[in-house]
C-alpha cells in the first residue's frame, strides 16, 4: 500500500464484518481417551472442552487463514483488492518466514496490500485489531483485514496429556474499515500488556535463535510446554484486571457491556473472571466446548458464531478479553457495526 499520513480528516474505524474457517475433522474427548491417559469426565470438568477441530495433514496455517479471510470478505461484500493491509496474528506460522499474511494475501488476490504477522499468542487478535484501528484512524489505511490463524495440533506434545487435550485448529477474523461520518470511533478502547518475566511459563524452547532447530535437541523441547497452574492464576487475574482498567479509563461499568466474548481457553477461567466482574452468564458468549483453545482465532471465532446464533447484533457493545504466551493480555470494547 502507499500511505500519506495527515489525510485522515474525520475518519473513524468500524468493525464491519466477521468470518471464520474450521477444519472438518473433529477430535472428541472419547477419541482422546484412546490416545492418552485421560477421560471425558476429567477434560470436561477441568476445562469445559468436549471436542476440537484438527487440520488435515496437508493443511498448514495459511490454508486456514485463506479460507477465513475469504469468508470475512464475503460477509463484508468486498473484494480482496479493497484490502490495504492484511494482519495475521499467529504463533503457529507455516514457517519462521515468509509470513502467513504474505502467503494469504497472495492466495486471496490482495495484491496491493501490505501483509505481516504479529505474535502475541492468544492475545494476538486484540493486538491485531489495535493495529488495524491505528492504521485506519491515522489515515494510513482504509481497510484492514485481521485474521487470527492457528494450528496448535502440530505443536502440542502427544506425550503430555495436560496440554494435548486443550487446543484445536481454526482461523477467524474481522474487517476494520474507515468511515467518514464524523462519529466517534467504533472502538472505545484497548488495554494491552505483556510480562516477559513469565515467558517461560508457556513456551516452545526450540526452533528460534535461542536454540535453532538445526542444533541437536530433546524432542520434547520442540513442543509447547506449559505450567498450567501458573497460567491459570495469571489468566484469572488479568482477565478481571484488564477489563476493570479499561472500563475505568472509559468511565464505564460492566452494565455498559452488552456482550462479553472472552478468550476460549478454559471454562473455569471464564467463570471465575465473569463471577468476579459480576457479569451475568447470559451476557457472555462462548463456544469452547466445540473447539478447545484456538489461540489467536478463538475470540473472532466466538464473535462470528455469536453473530450466526443471533446473539451478537448490530450496534452491540462487545467486550473482548484474552491472555496468552508472552505472557500477554488484551482487552477491548468495540461496537459491532456490520456493513
Ligand atoms: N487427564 C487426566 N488427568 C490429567 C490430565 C488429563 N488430560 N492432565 C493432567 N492430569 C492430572 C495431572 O497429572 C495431575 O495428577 P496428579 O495429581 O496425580 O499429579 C492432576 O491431573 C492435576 O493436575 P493439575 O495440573 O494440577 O490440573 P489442573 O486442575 O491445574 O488442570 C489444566 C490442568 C491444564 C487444565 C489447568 O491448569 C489449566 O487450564 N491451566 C490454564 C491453561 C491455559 O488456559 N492455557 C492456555 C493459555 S492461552
Amino acid at each position: 500500500m502507499i500511505a500519506v499520513p495527515g489525510s485522515a480528516g474525520t475518519r473513524r474505524a468500524r468493525l464491519a464484518a466477521l468470518g471464520y474457517y474450521v477444519p472438518e475433522h473433529r477430535l472428541t474427548n472419547s477419541d482422546l481417551e484412546k490416545l492418552v491417559d485421560t477421560t471425558d469426565d476429567w477434560i470436561v470438568s477441568r476445562t469445559g472442552i468436549r471436542e476440537r477441530r484438527i487440520a488435515a495433514p496437508d493443511e498448514a496455517t495459511s490454508d486456514l487463514a485463506i479460507k477465513a479471510a475469504e469468508d470475512v470478505l464475503a460477509n463484508a461484500g468486498r473484494s480482496a483488492q479493497d484490502i490495504d493491509v492484511l494482519i495475521v496474528p499467529t504463533c503457529t506460522p507455516d514457517h519462521l518466514f515468509p509470513s502467513v499474511a504474505a502467503l494469504t494475501a497472495d492466495a486471496i488476490g490482495a495484491r496491493g496490500a501490505a501483509a505481516f504477522d504479529i505474535q502475541a499468542a492468544c492475545s494476538g487478535f486484540i493486538y491485531g485489531l489495535a493495529q488495524a484501528v491505528a492504521l485506519v484512524e491515522s489515515g494510513l489505511a482504509t481497510s484492514v483485514l485481521v485474521v487470527g490463524a492457528e494450528l496448535f495440533s502440530r505443536i502440542v506434545n502427544p506425550g503430555d496429556r495436560s496440554t494435548f487435550i486443550l487446543f484445536g485448529d481454526a482461523a477467524a477474523g474481522a474487517l476494520v474499515v474507515a468511515d467518514d461520518d464524523g462519529g466517534p470511533s467504533g472502538f472505545f478502547g484497548f488495554e494491552l500488556g505483556a510480562d516477559g518475566s513469565k515467558g517461560d511459563q508457556l513456551q516452545i524452547p526450540v526452533g528460534g535463535t535461542r536454540h535453532p532447530a538445526s542444533l541437536a535437541f530433546d524432542q520434547a523441547d520442540a513442543y509447547l510446554q506449559m505450567n498450567g497452574r501458573e497460567v491459570f492464576k495469571f489468566a484469572t487475574r488479568v482477565m478481571e484486571e484488564s477489563v476493570l482498567r479499561l472500563l475505568e479509563r472509559l468511565e464505564m461499568t460492566v452494565d455498559d457491556i452488552d456482550l462479553m466474548v472472552p478468550h476460549q481457553a478454559n471454562q473455569r477461567i471464564i467463570d471465575h473472571a465473569i463471577g468476579r466482574l459480576g457479569i451475568p452468564p447470559e451476557r457472555v458468549f462462548g463456544n469452547l466446548e466445540h473447539y478447545g483453545n484456538t489461540s489467536a482465532a478463538s475470540i473472532p471465532l466466538a464473535l462470528a458464531e455469536a453473530r450466526d446464533a443471533g446473539v451478537l447484533t448490530s450496534g452491540m457493545r462487545v467486550m473482548m478479553v484474552g491472555f496468552g504466551a508472552g505472557l500477554t493480555w488484551a482487552a477491548s470494547l468495540v461496537r459491532y457495526e456490520p456493513t
